[in-house]
C-alpha cells in the first residue's frame, strides 16, 4: 500500500512544522501549504488523500478553499483547525462537508483519531459502493418468469449446461423469446461470471467490417488499420462471446468461425500468428438452423459443430402458462418505472391475453403492457388500453390469403411490394418474423426492403 499523502494548509510556520513532525512520525507523506492559492495549485499537481485546513488563512476565506476542494473530490477528508472558540467557523465548515474539526492548540491525540477514523471511513464507503455495483452487476434468476413446465425444464437444462466445460451453446427461439436474457444467465450461472460478457448482432454489422469486429487486425492489413485493434473473440477471453442472429453470418465467416470453434485458435485480420483464447460461444438465432443448413445458406459442418448443446425456447403461445406470471412481472416493473399502483388485469383482460397467439412472443407482451400501463391510471388493466384487441392471431397461410389487393390493377411488382408492407406491419416490423411469413429468407426480405424502399 502507498504511503497516504496529507496536505498541510497552515500559515503558521511552526505549525506546520509541529504538524508535520507528527505526521512523519505516524508513517504519513506531508506536503505544506502556507496560502489557499498554494494550496489550490497543489491540486493541480497531485490530489491529497487527506487535507488538514486552517480556517484562517491571509489570502483566501478557509470556507472557499474547502468549498472548492470538495466540489473537485467531494469525497476527499478535510480536517479543519479552527482558533479556540470560533463555534460558527466549525459549524460552517461541518456544513460545507467537512469530516471533522479541531480546534487550536491541536490535541496530537485527537488529531490521530480523526485521521484514522477519515481513512476507515473512506475504505468502508469504497467497500459499500464495490458492493452495491457487484449486486447490480450480478445476475438474478428470479428476473427469469417460468411458470409453465417448458420453461421450468429449460431453465434447468440451462443451469447444467451454463455450469458445465461445454464452449459452445447454440440458443433457438423466435424473436422476442427470451434468447438474450438467457445467454446473459447462462454466462452469470457459469465460472466465467467474473469475466467479460460481450454481444454482438451478426446481422447489425456490414459484413466487411463483421470480421475484424471478431477477430481484430494487425497494424496496416488494409488502408484504415493505423494501429492493431483487439477483436471480441480476443476481448472476450476467459468470458462468453454471444454471437447473436448467426444465421446472417456470410459464409466466408461460417468457414473463419468453424475454424475457431475447433481450435479455440484464430488469427487477427492481416496477421499470421495463431492466437488461443479461452471463451465460450453462445450463437443465437431465430431461424431454424437444421432447415437452412439443408439448404446450403448456412454451413452444415458449422451447425452440426454449435448444435451439441442446443436449447430451444418455445414460442409463447406453447407455453401459455407463463403469459399470466409475465405479465403479472411486467406489471410490477412498469409500476416501478411509471411510479404508478396497477395490480393486474381485470378478467376480459386476462382473457384476451390467454387466447392471443403472440407472433412476437415475450416481447410483444411486454410492449403491449408498457403501452397499457401508460394509460391506465390505477386499478386494473382493462381491455381498452391493450393493442391486441384488434390483432387478430395470424398464421402464414392466413397472411398471403387475406391480402384484399384488387390484383387486376396491379403488376406482379406492386403485388410483392404490398405483400410486403403487409406482413411487416402484422410483425409489426420484425424482419425475421415478416421473413418466415413470406417464407423467404432474412437475406431475401432485407433484399427486397431495400429494393422497394421500404426501410
Ligand atoms: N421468461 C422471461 N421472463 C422475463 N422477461 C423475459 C422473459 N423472456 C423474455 N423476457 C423479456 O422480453 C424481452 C425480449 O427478450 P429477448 O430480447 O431476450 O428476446 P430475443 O429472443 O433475444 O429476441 P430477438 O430474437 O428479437 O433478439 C426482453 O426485455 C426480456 O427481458
Ligand atoms: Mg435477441
Amino acid at each position: 500500500m502507498h504511503r497516504k499523502k496529507i496536505l498541510v494548509v497552515d500559515d503558521e510556520k511552526l505549525l506546520r512544522w509541529s504538524i508535520r513532525q507528527k505526521l512523519s512520525e505516524w508513517d504519513l507523506e506531508v506536503t505544506e501549504a502556507e496560502t489557499g492559492d498554494e494550496a489550490l495549485q497543489h491540486f493541480q499537481l497531485d490530489t491529497p488523500d487527506l487535507v488538514i485546513l486552517d480556517m484562517n488563512l491571509p489570502d483566501m476565506k478557509g470556507s472557499e478553499i474547502l468549498k472548492t476542494i470538495k466540489t473537485d473530490n467531494p469525497e476527499l477528508p478535510v480536517i479543519i483547525i479552527t482558533a479556540y472558540g470560533s463555534i460558527d467557523d466549525a459549524v460552517n465548515a461541518m456544513r460545507l462537508g467537512a469530516y471533522n474539526f479541531l480546534t487550536k492548540p491541536i490535541d496530537y491525540l485527537k488529531l490521530q483519531n480523526a485521521i484514522n477514523n477519515a481513512f476507515e471511513a473512506l475504505s468502508l464507503k469504497k467497500e459499500v459502493a464495490r458492493l452495491k455495483e457487484k449486486v447490480k452487476k450480478s445476475f438474478d434468476l428470479s428476473q427469469i418468469v417460468a411458470k409453465s413446465e417448458s420453461m421450468l425444464n429449460i431453465l434447468s437444462m440451462t443451469k447444467t449446461i451454463a455450469r458445465s466445460e461445454t464452449s459452445i451453446i447454440l440458443l433457438q427461439g423466435d424473436s422476442g423469446t427470451g434468447k438474450d436474457l438467457l445467454a446473459q444467465a447462462i454466462h452469470h450461472l457459469s465460472r466465467r461470471s467474473l469475466g467479460p460478457y460481450l454481444a454482438i448482432n451478426c446481422s447489425a454489422i456490414p459484413e466487411n467490417l463483421l470480421e475484424s469486429e471478431l477477430f481484430g487486425y494487425e497494424k496496416g492489413a488494409f488502408t484504415d488499420a493505423k494501429q492493431r485493434k483487439q477483436g471480441l473473440v480476443e476481448i472476450a477471453h476467459k468470458g462468453t462471446l454471444l454471437l447473436d442472429e448467426i444465421s446472417t453470418l456470410s459464409l466466408p465467416l461460417q468457414a473463419k468461425l468453424l475454424r475457431f470453434l475447433e481450435t479455440q485458435t484464430f488469427k487477427r485480420v492481416g496477421g499470421l500468428k495463431d492466437i488461443e483464447v479461452d471463451i465460450r460461444v453462445i450463437a443465437a438465432t431465430n431461424q431454424d438452423l437444421d432447415l437452412i443448413s439443408q439448404s446450403g445458406e448456412f454451413r452444415r459442418d458449422l451447425f452440426f459443430r454449435l448444435n451439441v448443446c442446443p436449447i430451444f425456447i418455445p414460442p409463447l403461445r406453447e407455453r401459455v402458462d407463463d403469459v399470466l406470471p409475465l405479465t403479472q412481472h411486467f406489471i410490477q416493473e412498469y409500476n416501478i418505472k411509471f411510479r404508478k399502483d396497477i395490480r393486474g388485469l381485470n378478467r376480459k383482460a386476462e382473457k384476451i391475453m390467454l387466447d392471443y397467439t403472440w407472433p412476437g412472443n415475450v416481447l410483444e407482451l411486454k410492449n403491449a403492457l408498457e403501452r397499457a400501463m401508460i394509460f391506465e391510471e390505477g386499478g386494473r388493466i382493462g381491455t381498452e388500453y391493450l393493442p391486441i384487441w384488434k390483432a387478430r392471431p395470424s398464421t402464414e397461410t392466413k397472411t398471403t390469403g387475406e391480402t384484399s389487393i384488387d390484383s387486376a390493377s396491379l403488376s406482379l411488382k406492386d403485388m410483392e411490394k404490398q405483400l410486403l408492407i403487409k406482413a411487416l406491419q402484422e410483425a409489426h416490423g420484425n424482419k425475421s418474423q415478416a421473413a418466415r411469413m413470406l417464407k423467404v429468407t432474412r437475406d431475401t426480405l432485407r433484399y427486397k426492403i431495400k429494393k422497394y424502399d421500404l426501410e
